[in-house]
């Protein structure tokens, strides 16, 4: 994860000074967040709560979703991962991908790393794979399942000491790209993360990814954090190749991640 801490600490949401936590109550605190990380990563199939975005159907494109976890990836998967992160990223990534990739390839197959995989099903097993259970659907063979287009990898994490949940890779194949998919995941992402009482959606972008970057700001309605280096320091932001954006849910994320200092101390 990336993104350095910001000096919001002692004042609220207002914008007023708060007298500093007690230890006693930086303990709770931290307590409490953990508990609501263990509660959210320990669900097995995030897309129980949200039977609708099983399956996405517009723009001639009809995909089917299902849950994974970077310690269960069967070999195919692992290749698939890999493959597509690198025909879709290599570029972007420039020379920063060597090492970008083994990075990837560690943070893949993590204990916390959670997926939403996305299948395009022969027209014959889509509606099958609807009605079956969780326990059938994942033990039909990929023939059965259809080949996969894309996946999301995300995580409950702590940023900035507050609950969130991280979109480390959003990747789909360039032919089923542009036809609302990439939109819809997010969708989910924003419902999940909330589900799971995670205080915003954070995510990373290279500043050369145009197509992303105009899919979460202008259309997703995510924005340039206060940790992004952008905001943090303009000579720092200068070496670096990414934007950190996001999108808060509760007043202390938004006065944390969203709101300037300068504005935080004017409120
Ligand atoms: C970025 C990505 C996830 C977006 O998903 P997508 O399914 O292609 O995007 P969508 O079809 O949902 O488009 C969402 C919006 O962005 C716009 N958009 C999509 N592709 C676009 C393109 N090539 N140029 C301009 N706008 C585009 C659409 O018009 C749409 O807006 P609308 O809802 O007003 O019609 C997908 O293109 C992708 O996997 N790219 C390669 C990997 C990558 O860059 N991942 C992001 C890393 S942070």
């Amino acid at each position: 994860m990336i993104g350095a801490p910001m000096e919001t600490k002692g004042i609220n949401a207002n914008g007023e000074s708060k007298a500093k936590p007690s230890r006693k109550e930086i303990i709770e605190k931290k307590k409490a967040m953990d508990a609501l990380l263990k509660a959210a990563s320990s669900e097995k199939d995030h897309l129980s709560a949200f039977p609708a975005f099983r399956r996405y159907q517009a723009n001639g494109l009809s995909a089917l979703l299902e849950s994974g976890r970077g310690d269960k990836l069967s070999s195919t998967l692992k290749h698939y991962i890999q493959n597509l992160l690198k025909a879709n990223m290599e570029g972007l990534y420039g020379s920063e991908w060597l090492v970008e990739e083994k990075v990837k390839r560690r943070e893949m197959v993590a204990p916390e790393a959670r997926y939403i995989f996305v299948r395009e099903p022969s027209n014959a097993s889509a509606s099958d794979m609807l009605t079956m259970s969780e326990q059938e659907r994942t033990s039909a063979s990929c023939e059965e399942r259809g080949p996969m287009v894309g996946f999301v990898h995300f995580r409950f994490v702590i940023e900035e000491e507050l609950p969130v949940l991280y979109v480390y890779e959003l990747q789909l194949e360039p032919r089923v790209q542009g036809k609302g998919l990439g939109k819809f995941l997010m969708q989910l992402i924003e419902l999940i993360a909330r589900k799971n009482h995670m205080g915003a959606v954070v995510l990373t972008v290279q500043k050369s990814n145009s197509v992303a970057l105009n899919l979460y700001l202008s259309k997703m309605r995510y924005i340039i954090s206060t940790i992004s280096p952008s905001q943090v320091d303009p000579l720092i932001a200068i070496e670096k190749s990414y934007e950190i954006l996001c999108k808060a849910f509760s007043n202390e994320a938004k006065a944390i991640l969203e709101e300037p200092l300068e504005k935080v101390h004017l409120a």
